[in-house]
């Protein structure tokens, strides 16, 4: 056994690919037209000012397009800093609280320390991006 394993985050699945976008309508039609893709879901989500559209591309991936919806989102800085384009992999989880914990304790730096709500009743949490070399992660445990 790999000893590395010992100390991993116990994760499922490629959950979706979040892209962050300055314009939700502009980006679903986007993606609709070059690439066939259907929106199956689009939500404000609790607490947090941004609006997502979840767009599932023919072949069973799922894209998370996410937009600001406030001046000081942080999603907004984002946008300024880096512009349009890929924000974050998200990777599914059987209890995120737990996945939380397991990152904390393994030293790996967490933006969240407990899961809080996601699209469609999920629980999800995000590690920082410094502890996946520059790219931001997200657990999702599903409703
Ligand atoms: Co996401």
């Amino acid at each position: 056994m790999n000893a590395g394993a010992l100390s991993a985050l116990p994760i499922g699945v490629l959950d979706h690919i979040g892209i962050a976008v300055a314009d939700l309508d502009a980006a679903c039609e986007r993606y609709g037209a070059r690439l066939g893709a259907r929106i199956v879901q689009r939500q404000q989500i609790e607490g947090q000012p941004v609006e997502v559209a979840f767009v599932d591309v023919p072949g069973e991936t799922l894209l998370e397009l996410v937009s600001p919806t406030a001046a000081d989102s942080p999603l907004t800085g984002f946008l300024e800093r880096r512009g349009e384009g890929l924000h974050h992999i998200c990777f599914r989880v059987e209890d995120v609280d737990a996945a939380l914990a397991t990152a904390g304790r393994v030293g790996l730096r967490v933006i969240d320390d407990k899961g809080r709500p996601g699209a469609a009743g999920s629980r999800i949490g995000f590690l920082h991006p410094s502890a996946f070399g520059g790219v931001l992660v997200e657990l999702k445990q599903k409703a």
